[in-house]
């Protein structure tokens, strides 16, 4: 965990050549990625709450990530990060979100063994994201996570392009769930709106459903339309 607590930060001109090598992720680079992802996640107010009070937080947090890109997610190859790994973004084609029954069997040793006593949360809230999931056809933003020492530089946004422009080419909807309302505003800037508030459970963080219509001729990152309103969290997961 030291190594993944080092929060020396880097500059802008280094995020900026950075973001010039953003491409499809080599599966050589899955450990890195997964380390990236749990940098990023590991004081994320949902990850906080549904694995509470547990200081090996970062190392399941980096093991969870290993397993889900090595089994669901780099099979779909539209992984992308960046040549220091410095950020990472997950997406899935449209209608392969929904984790399969002969999928979750293969995961499911490896999760009991992961998450442990939080397991029945973990279930649960991916449970409640399965739910409220869209079934129109869409890109599916499964995370989005930039290394600590590179927020705040625009990788996150420059992330997000190679999908927004694939989707306004193919005119396809993109869908994700925010977990902040600092995400949340990042993504209104890249033309999501949001369009329900949710909870994982009782006393869980407000998160937000968010889609994106496609807009075809626009260059990614363009000034988005105007938000639709926000419907309040109307449901709750049961227990937490
Ligand atoms: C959210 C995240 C991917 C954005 O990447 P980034 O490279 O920091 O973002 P950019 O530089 O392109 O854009 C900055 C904007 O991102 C959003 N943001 C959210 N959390 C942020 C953070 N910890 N640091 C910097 N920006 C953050 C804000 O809207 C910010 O704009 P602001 O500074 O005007 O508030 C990144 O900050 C991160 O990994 N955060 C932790 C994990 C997470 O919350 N992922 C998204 C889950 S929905």
């Amino acid at each position: 965990m030291g190594e993944l607590r080092d929060n020396t930060t880097v500059n802008v001109s280094a995020a900026m050549q950075e973001a010039a090598t953003i491409g499809r992720a080599d599966p050589a680079r899955r450990p890195a990625m997964a380390t990236t992802l749990a940098r990023a996640f590991h004081d994320d107010p949902v990850f906080t709450w549904v694995l509470r009070a547990d200081q090996r937080r970062g190392r399941m947090l980096e093991r969870g990530f290993e397993l889900f890109l090595r089994k669901l997610w780099m099979e779909q190859e539209e992984t992308y990060t960046t040549a220091a790994v410095a950020g990472v973004a997950v997406w899935e084609l449209p209608g392969r979100w929904k984790v399969t029954p002969a999928q979750q069997l293969r995961l499911a040793p490896a999760m009991v063994r992961i998450f442990g006593r939080h397991l029945p949360r973990v279930l649960r809230a991916l449970a409640v994201l399965e739910r409220g999931h869209p079934t129109e056809p869409h890109y599916y933003l499964a995370f989005l996570g930039v290394d600590p020492r590179w927020q705040g530089r625009g990788l996150g946004g420059a992330l997000l392009a190679p999908i927004l422009e694939t989707c306004d080419r193919e005119s396809t909807p993109a869908f994700l769930e925010a977990s902040s309302p600092r995400n949340r505003a990042l993504y209104e800037r890249h033309g999501f709106a949001a369009t329900e508030e949710f909870t994982l459970g009782r006393s869980a963080p407000p998160q937000w459903r968010m889609w994106r219509e496609p807009r075809p001729g626009h260059a990614a990152g363009a000034p988005p339309p105007s938000a639709a309103a926000v419907r309040p969290a109307a449901e709750h997961a049961g227990r937490s």
